[in-house]
């Protein structure tokens, strides 16, 4: 394999996978459509000269068609993501767009040698929990109702008592519950199940909450460390939904960005998916304190009785199955943080577009007070 299609290339884990293959000695093409509100200013800077740049969506035959031209193996992370009202949208770009992407290969015949497409955390919905009384369970996602009382944590489903969360592995049943999520398990189905069936070897990786530089600073839908940033930068404090101690694996993207290519490049992850993450795990409350204190902004955040519906109390990822072929983080969140602040640092004025996109996404009840 020489010739590698990165899709969503120019996005936070596209552009580091980006760097790494052509550090690996890889030629490589980037097929990004530069989506709003993500690049708001046009083609980012960071997307190497080395690399050939296809400005082009993943919903068009004729891009990616182009886009497909001479490759030998496809990291497709092209996607629609974050908590947005929208609908429909992820099903074009990450439902259809797959589907698509999967169409011309075979149509074309196209002698592709590996797939490896992002999926996510979200597929499991609430993952892998213990209760004392019924050993193992997995619940589902929280009732709003239960959510509007404040009451946080997960409930047996069985005897109602207090769940602690273990880590997650892939054998744990996939529960989609947004749209997005839906969108991402259909991606993982598609690219295995077509892959198999083309003879083209396919893994899907579910990457945990994924941070680190490039990460989009304009957009307010999505990327903790981002929002919280932009937020304490502009003296506002970080808004912070349910009490906090909602815990989440965060993984630095040089990690997920070697994930991905250790993949691509085994020859037993065909047909398989993966965790990418750390196996351990932060409460969001964690990183709104660990950023002020690096900021040196004395702004408490603001734990206000908001919530959003669907969204996961507990996760963590079970890494065992990556490692077995080969992978080891190598970044602490203490090391990860501390490049990913030096580069924030370096970006000039940072600007609050979270205010606005607050007020919307409670309009459209994306967001939701607490009684
Ligand atoms: N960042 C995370 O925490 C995380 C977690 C789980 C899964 N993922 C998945 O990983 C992949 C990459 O995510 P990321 O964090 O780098 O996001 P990102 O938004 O930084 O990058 C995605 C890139 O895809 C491009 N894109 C979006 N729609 C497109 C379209 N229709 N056609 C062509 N290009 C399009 C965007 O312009 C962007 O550059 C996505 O598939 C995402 O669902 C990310
Ligand atoms: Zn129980």
């Amino acid at each position: 394999m020489k010739n590698i299609l990165v899709t969503g290339g120019a996005g936070l884990i596209g552009s580091h996978t980006v760097d790494l293959l052509l550090e690996k000695g890889y030629r490589v093409r980037i097929l990004d459509n530069l989506e709003k509100p993500t690049h708001l200013s046009g083609r980012p800077s960071y997307i190497p000269s080395r690399a050939e740049f296809i400005e082009g969506d993943i919903r068009s035959e004729r891009d990616v068609k182009g886009a497909l031209k001479g490759i030998d193996g496809v990291i497709h992370l092209a996607a629609t993501g974050g908590f947005t009202p929208r609908i429909i949208e992820y099903l074009e770009a990450n439902t259809i767009g797959t589907a698509l992407m999967l169409q011309i290969i075979r149509n074309e015949r196209l002698p592709i040698k590996k797939i490896v497409v992002a999926s996510s955390v979200a597929v499991y919905g609430e993952g892998k929990y213990q209760c004392s009384k019924h050993g193992v369970v997995f619940p589902p996602i929280r009732p709003i109702e239960q959510m509007e009382r404040k009451e946080w944590e997960l409930k047996c489903p069985f005897c109602a008592s207090e769940l602690k969360a273990l880590a997650t592995d892939e054998l744990t049943p996939v529960k989609p519950q947004k749209v997005y999520s839906v969108s991402k398990f259909d991606q993982e189905r598609l690219v295995l199940g077509l892959g198999e069936e083309f003879g083209i070897p396919s893994a899907a990786l579910r990457y945990f909450v994924t941070y680190g530089p490039r990460q989009s600073l304009s957009n307010p839908y999505t990327g903790l460390c981002s929002i919280f940033s932009t937020r304490l930068l502009n003296d506002l404090p970080a808004v912070v939904y349910e009490d906090g101690l909602q815990t989440r694996d965060f993984v630095y993207v040089k990690d997920v960005a070697a994930a991905s290519v250790l993949v691509l490049e085994s020859d037993k992850s065909d047909r398989q998916v993966y965790n990418v993450g750390t196996g351990n795990s932060l409460s969001v409350l964690d990183i709104a304190k660990t950023l002020s204190r690096i900021y040196k902004k004395d702004i408490a955040p603001e734990i206000g009785g908001k919530f959003r519906p669907g969204e996961v109390r507990h996760i963590v990822a079970d890494i065992a199955k990556l490692k077995s072929i080969g992978f080891k983080p190598k970044y602490t969140f203490e090391d990860g943080i501390r490049e990913y602040v030096e580069w924030i640092r370096s970006q000039g004025d940072v600007k609050d577009y979270f205010s606005r996109a607050q007020t919307d996404l409670t309009k459209d009840q994306v967001v939701r007070n607490c009684r």
